[in-house]
């Protein structure tokens, strides 16, 4: 299985962080964007249909791999 159970979590620094998932597959594309606002949070996991996150915009990370923040 190519997915894991693993959630990340990702909490906005600023308005209008994007969270953008992209589809799993040969065919990779946006299928679905979230905005957060600064303080609001998302709590996200790969799935048999994202095989990737982007984050546009300020946010603090928190993977399996450990924390990380988008404006470094
Ligand atoms: N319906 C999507 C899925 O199951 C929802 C989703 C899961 C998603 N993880 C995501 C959307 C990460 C954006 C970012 O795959």
């Amino acid at each position: 299985m190519a997915e894991s159970n693993d959630y990340i979590v990702i909490k906005a620094k600023e308005d209008g962080v994007s969270v953008i998932g992209l589809t799993r597959g040969t065919d990779t594309r946006f299928h679905h964007s979230e905005k957060l606002d600064k303080g609001e949070m998302m709590i996200a996991q790969f799935t048999e249909h994202t095989s990737a996150i982007k984050i546009r915009g300020k946010a603090l990370l928190q993977t399996a791999h450990g924390e990380m923040s988008s404006d470094e």
